[in-house]
C-alpha cells in the first residue's frame, strides 16, 4: 500500500498537531454549550476520533453519509444522502465534520439540508481545505491544512474504497489511477 504513495504531504505527528490546535480553538468557541458533532462518512473516521478526544467539553456525536464520489478521482456533481442522523437538531449548536473539503458540493448540500432542520448555530470543522478545487461556495469556520489540488489519500481519504487506512495523509501516484 505504502509503494503506490508518491509523498507524505502530513505525517501523524502533523495531524496529531492539528487536532490539537483545532480542539483548544473549537473548546475555546464552545465554553458552556453541548454541541453535536455530526461527521460526514466514510472519510471523517479517523479525523473524528482524533479531534473530539482534544475537547474539554460535554459533546455528543452522531453521523451523516452522503455520496457524491462514485469511484473515480474526480466529483460527479451529485450528491446523494446514503445515511441521516438519528437526532432532532432543532435549537441545537452544531458543528459538521468533514476530512477534506474540495468543490464544496457536499458541505452546501449538507448546509442546505441541515439549516432547514433549525439548528442554533451550525459551523464547519474540516481536517483538510482544498480551495483550488471550488465549484460552488463553501468555507469552512475551522480548517487544519489548505491543501494543492492533487489527489489524497489516507487518514480516511480513500481511492475507491482502499487506502483509507494509511496513519498519514499523502499524494496518490498518478499512475495507480491512470491505468
Ligand atoms: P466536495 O463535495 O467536492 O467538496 O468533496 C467532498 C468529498 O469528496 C470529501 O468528503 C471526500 O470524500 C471527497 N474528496 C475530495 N477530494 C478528495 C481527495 O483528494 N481524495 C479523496 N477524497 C476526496
Ligand atoms: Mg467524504
Amino acid at each position: 500500500m505504502n509503494n503506490d504513495i508518491e509523498r507524505v504531504l502530513y505525517s501523524q505527528d502533523d495531524i496529531k498537531a492539528v487536532c490539537k490546535r483545532l480542539g483548544a480553538d473549537i473548546t475555546r468557541d464552545y465554553a458552556g454549550k453541548k454541541p453535536l458533532f455530526i461527521g460526514v462518512l466514510k472519510g471523517v473516521i479517523f479525523f473524528m476520533t482524533d479531534l473530539l478526544r482534544e475537547l474539554d467539553f460535554l459533546a455528543d456525536i452522531d453521523f451523516i453519509d452522503v455520496s457524491s464520489y462514485h469511484g473515480g478521482t474526480a466529483s460527479t456533481g451529485e450528491i446523494t444522502l446514503v445515511h441521516d442522523i438519528d437526532v432532532d437538531i432543532s435549537g441545537r449548536d452544531v458543528i459538521i465534520v468533514e476530512d477534506i473539503l474540495d468543490t464544496g458540493r457536499t458541505l452546501a448540500y449538507l448546509r442546505d439540508r441541515l439549516s432547514e432542520r433549525h439548528p442554533k448555530s451550525l459551523k464547519v470543522c474540516t481536517l483538510l481545505d482544498k480551495p483550488e478545487g471550488r465549484v460552488v461556495e463553501a468555507k469552512a469556520d475551522y480548517v487544519g491544512f489548505d491543501v494543492p489540488n492533487e489527489f489524497l489519500v489516507g487518514y480516511g481519504l480513500d481511492y475507491v474504497e482502499y487506502y483509507r487506512n494509511l496513519p498519514y495523509v499523502g499524494v496518490l501516484k498518478p499512475e495507480v489511477y491512470t491505468n
